[in-house]
């Protein structure tokens, strides 16, 4: 890939919060703005020239985001605002109904409030009870799923790679054990679909969740993808323009088929535009490719990290580009400010993830996480700054 591709790229700036979100290269900001200033117009209401590009691109984008998760159908692809917005309206608009009084859900302590609250929220409305599958090393252990499954188990959610320890879940395998209960698999891609080679078919995945701008793409946008029998049944949670085909004074309605029904009001096109340009870029270099670059860039920081003897690494036995430590005795916060001294950027504390301290062990740390555009060069200045970190209190203070 070419660092020239980003703008961003061109400040002196180590970027290592992709896990937060990312950079975005010319090609998706410029596809965004051609939005703006060449095409704009709403989608799905017009009939001339401009609103009927847009129509194209916006469903050319779904098209694509079929292909990049390998989904059977089109119809199977809903655009939201994000991971969080998706997530919810699994919960809210299908579980609410498909659950009852005394199911249980099996989640980890590993996964980010966006895959929790919500499913303790319905737990408060209808009864629904939330298990934690314990951590095995922390991962997730299928002996220990297959333990925690008991008949009364519907469904299990999980984030394919989490943003703390970063594992990667073996999904097709818990697929399979959910299935064989009658159970079915909800899928937090948020920091999985990005990085590594997503497929929904051969995953056997029932819903799965992912956002645009932590895979290059803008913010705002985000995409929902359920199996069509599911989403079919999904109530809407949003009701309103363009997802309905009419109402009457008699107080008739009837709604559209999918997607658009669980798409009313305008959506976000320019951020719907801008996924379209961002998953070009990923292909073109390849998801195997930039998974491949992550685990280098991780096992080279490891490595480098061994000559500093006051660091400790929580999560050296996982395989993405996400690597939590501290500087022995000094908050997390702390580490994160004095490194922003030196334009190195990471994130601090407990990353949304407030329970993942139970296995961990530690609440807060500071988290690095590559993306394709990070180098090994990056990580030396890093490591440098971590060996002089004698002047930490003098910098922040
Ligand atoms: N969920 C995002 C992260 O892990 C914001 O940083």
């Amino acid at each position: 890939m070419n660092r020239d591709d980003f703008l961003m790229l061109n400040n002196d700036y180590i970027y290592f919060d992709n896990g937060a979100t990312t950079f975005k290269p010319n090609s998706v900001v410029n596809k965004v703005v051609d939005y703006y200033t060449k095409y704009t117009a709403n989608s799905h209401r017009g009939d001339y020239d401009l609103s009927q590009k847009v129509d194209y691109l916006y469903e050319e984008t779904r098209d694509k985001v079929k292909d990049f998760i390998n989904a059977s159908s089109s119809k199977e692809i809903i655009f939201t605002s994000g991971t969080t917005m998706s997530l919810n309206m699994i919960v809210f608009g299908f579980m609410k109904y498909y659950l009852q009084k005394g199911d249980e859900i099996l989640i980890t302590k590993a996964e980010h409030a966006s895959n929790v609250l919500p499913w303790l929220e319905l737990e408060k409305e209808i009864g629904i009870v939330v298990k934690y599958i314990p951590l095995k090393d922390l991962k997730v252990d299928l002996e220990t799923v297959k333990n925690c499954i008991t008949e009364k188990t519907k469904v299990i959610s999980l984030a394919y790679i989490t943003n703390v320890i970063g594992d990667i879940r073996p999904i097709k395998e818990i697929a399979k054990l959910i299935h064989e209960n009658n159970g079915l698999i909800v899928v937090d891609g948020a920091q999985s679909v990005p990085h590594i080679k997503t497929n929904v078919i051969e995953d056997d995945i029932d819903f799965l969740a992912f956002s645009a701008h932590k895979m290059l793409g803008p913010t705002g946008t985000g995409v929902l993808y359920g199996k069509y029998i599911y989403l079919d049944k999904m109530k809407p949670i949003f009701y309103g323009g363009g997802m309905n085909s009419r109402f009457e004074s008699t107080k008739e309605i009837e709604y559209k088929t999918l997607p658009l029904r669980l798409e009313a009001g305008t959506q976000n096109i320019a951020g719907v535009l801008g996924l379209s340009a961002s998953i070009d870029y990923l292909n073109s270099i390849g998801m195997n490719k930039i998974h491949e670059h992550e685990l280098e860039l991780k096992n080279y920081l490891l490595e480098k990290l061994k000559s500093i003897d006051n660091i400790t690494v929580y999560n050296k036995n996982t395989d993405s580009g996400i690597v939590v430590f501290n500087i022995d005795n000094i908050f997390s916060e702390d580490t994160s400010r004095y490194l922003n001294h030196y334009h190195i950027f990471v994130r601090a504390g407990n990353h949304c993830t407030k329970m993942v301290k139970d296995e961990l062990g530690i609440k807060n740390t500071c988290r690095i996480s590559f993306y394709l555009y990070n180098t090994k060069e990056e990580i030396d200045k890093l490591i440098e700054v971590l060996k002089n970190n004698k002047d930490l209190y003098e910098i922040i203070l």
